[in-house]
């Protein structure tokens, strides 16, 4: 067992509630700490209530547990920080800056900051080259980019190890999402299981880089625990799972489920999604520290339709 303190911020989230779980496995369960603005369904090991805008209280937990890692995962994402845009960038923007102080003033070894595809913009035509120029369309994305930015300044100035990955879409079973714009990507797999009808807010053919969830926590945790040697990068590493568009996930879902309906009832995250690019080149990630993603699109609806099966029989009964 590696002896590690883990304080994960936004841990109720979409991805904090899956990589707590797969933290504990890796580090124990008293090595990790959970945190968030809201208290979680259900605790399974330490958990604390936090406001990350405040930076006396997250300088105090990370005091209290001598905390060694950070992992911040909270911030609002893109769709729903397109209703209030200087509040997303208060909140994205001041809790960072909260964690990289408690960081820097307490010594904390290695900070965990993810970064979105979200930082490219209309300037990317179709795939994202590691160095494409970044010219976000949301305040969500131009606060992933300042991030990023920071995080290298971070590195730079103070020697700070942080490390950083672009995320894609995030899809799993386990949890919902929580505002973006590749949301429908989860939603539809509920639908379809449920046996509903499912309304697509964006168009049939708009390919989006997207990951499914076990790829996304080994990527995560490949990278955090790579050498030091072997991170060049220090604004964020492009990563690449499975691009698809609504039509190709239904069509992947009828393999499954041959009824499975889908509409197109496109609105304004359309916007947003056509401001991304179609595809990530994520060789950088691959030369460093050995990245490869395992699912394909199949592959995943085959795990993602079994194991929401699951989820419902055990709700019914
Ligand atoms: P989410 O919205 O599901 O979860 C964010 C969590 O942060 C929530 O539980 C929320 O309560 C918490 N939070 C919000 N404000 C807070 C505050 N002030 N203090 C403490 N907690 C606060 O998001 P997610 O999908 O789990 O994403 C996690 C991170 O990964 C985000 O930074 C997001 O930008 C990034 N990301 C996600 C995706 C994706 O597809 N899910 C893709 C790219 C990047
Ligand atoms: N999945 C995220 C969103 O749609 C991308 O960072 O906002």
């Amino acid at each position: 067992m590696k002896s590690e303190c883990i304080l994960v911020i936004g841990a109720n989230g979409q991805i904090g509630s899956v990589l707590v779980e797969y933290l504990r496995e890796l580090y124990g369960v008293g090595q990790v700490v959970a945190s968030d603005l809201r208290q979680p369904d259900h605790e399974t090991g330490l958990f604390e209530q936090l406001d990350a805008t405040d930076a006396n209280a997250l300088a105090a937990l990370v005091k209290k547990y001598r905390i060694t890692q950070i992992y911040h995962l909270a911030a609002i994402l893109s769709a729903k920080g397109e209703q209030e845009p200087l509040k997303t960038w208060h909140i994205n923007m001041q809790t960072y800056f909260n964690v990289l102080e408690a960081a820097r003033e307490n010594n904390v070894a290695k900070v965990f900051y993810p970064s979105s595809i979200a930082v490219f913009g209309d300037h990317v035509d179709t795939k994202a080259e590691q160095w494409s120029y970044l010219d976000p369309a949301t305040v969500y994305g131009i606060s992933k980019t300042a991030g990023e930015n920071w995080s290298n300044y971070y590195y730079k100035r103070y020697g700070m190890d942080i490390r950083s990955l672009r995320y894609p879409g995030i899809i799993g079973y386990q949890s919902m999402p929580g505002g973006g714009t590749t949301d429908y990507a989860v939603d539809i797999y509920h639908k379809a299981v449920k046996g509903e009808a499912f309304d697509c807010f964006l168009k049939a053919a708009t390919t989006l880089p997207m990951i499914y969830i076990s790829d996304a926590m080994d990527a995560t945790v490949r990278l955090m625990e790579a050498p030091i040697d072997k991170i060049t990068i220090r604004t964020g590493y492009n990563l690449a799972g499975i691009s698809f568009s609504p039509e190709e996930v239904a069509a992947s879902i009828r393999k499954f489920i041959p009824d499975f309906q889908i509409n197109y009832k496109p609105d304004f995250r359309q916007q947003i999604a056509d401001s991304w690019p179609q595809q990530i080149d994520d060789a950088e990630a691959r030369k460093d520290w050995g990245w490869r993603p395992a699912y394909s699109l199949d592959k995943m609806t085959e795990e993602m339709i079994a194991a929401l099966k699951t989820k419902y029989q055990s709700v019914k009964s």
